[in-house]
């Protein structure tokens, strides 16, 4: 399916898999017409996601069945789940990362591959040479990352934690996010994620200096509860919740969000 017919679809690219298998993604990005490329620069190993081994997350996505069968009371005691996930064809490979002579990437060799992937600034003046649309560092938290991103090319940068999934005990994005916006002087646009679930999450980023936010967990919740209808009513849900805020703040418009609106504790690096 052509991205470009529905909208403006952005495309996050993992440098996993080599050189060769990013060039391969991003050929087929530019092709389907995605308008901008996303590089998420936070994951250079996957973070210690301890509910994973408890649940058995590598045993299950192994293409051993002899892994899974201390699994298997689980796997039955749910029989709807398990006709989904048979009639959907099982375990699902990453298509989009092709290793040359290799085929797509099994869900189950990312971690090593993440592992073993090493992303430096060389990496983004190369990718920049092969992309010509617009390019988002994603999982920055300091204003040195985020300038050297603007420098090197970035038309935007993300502030994001990857919603804490990686290292523990980093800044809150809210708070990392007024020295990254200082850091970009408005050559760049700056995004945020992390923790949105609420219209007034949103409200507090765009007074910080954010032009939008993202969201991770917030739309997944609503897929998960009704499919698509419920990623459509999560939306609805936030956005409904910034008019909200905006109103009890008397705030005429998002656009007229600034920083008079949120009282920033004396601790934060930059005020
Ligand atoms: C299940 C899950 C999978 C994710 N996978 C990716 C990914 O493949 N690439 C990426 O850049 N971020 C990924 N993220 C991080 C999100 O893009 C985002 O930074 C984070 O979820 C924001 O926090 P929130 O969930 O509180 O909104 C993932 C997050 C979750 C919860």
């Amino acid at each position: 399916m052509k991205a470009a017919s529905q909208g403006p679809v952005w495309y996050q690219l993992y440098l996993l898999g080599g050189r060769e298998a990013a060039e391969g993604s991003i050929d087929r990005a530019r092709r389907a017409g995605f308008s901008a490329l996303v590089i998420t620069v936070d994951t250079p190993v996957a973070g210690l996601r301890e509910r994973d081994p408890r649940n058995g997350m590598k045993e299950l996505l192994s293409t051993s069945l002899f892994a899974k069968i201390p699994y298997l009371p689980n796997i039955l005691s749910h029989p709807g789940w398990l006709a989904a996930f048979l009639s959907d064809g099982s375990l699902p490979r990453l298509e989009n990362v092709v290793s040359p002579g290799k085929g797509p990437m099994e869900l189950v060799d990312v971690g090593a591959a993440l592992a073993s992937a090493t992303v430096t600034w060389g990496d983004l003046r190369w990718i920049r040479e092969l992309w010509t649309g617009p390019i988002v560092v994603k999982g920055l938290l300091t204003g040195d990352d985020a300038r050297r991103a603007v420098d090197e090319g970035a038309a935007a940068v993300v502030v994001s934690n990857h919603g804490g999934r990686q290292l523990d005990s980093v800044s809150p994005t809210l708070r990392a996010l007024p020295e990254v916006v200082a850091a970009v002087k408005g050559q760049a646009e700056v995004l945020m994620d992390g923790g949105v679930r609420r219209g007034s999450d949103i409200v507090k980023a765009l007074c910080l200096g954010a032009r939008a936010v993202l969201i991770g967990r917030a739309y997944a919740y609503g897929l998960a509860a009704a499919g698509p209808e419920g990623v459509t009513l999560a939306l609805k849900i936030l956005r409904s919740d910034v008019e909200r805020t905006l109103r009890l703040l008397g705030c005429p418009s998002v656009g007229a969000l600034d920083r008079s609106y949120v009282e920033v504790p004396a601790s934060w690096p930059v005020q």
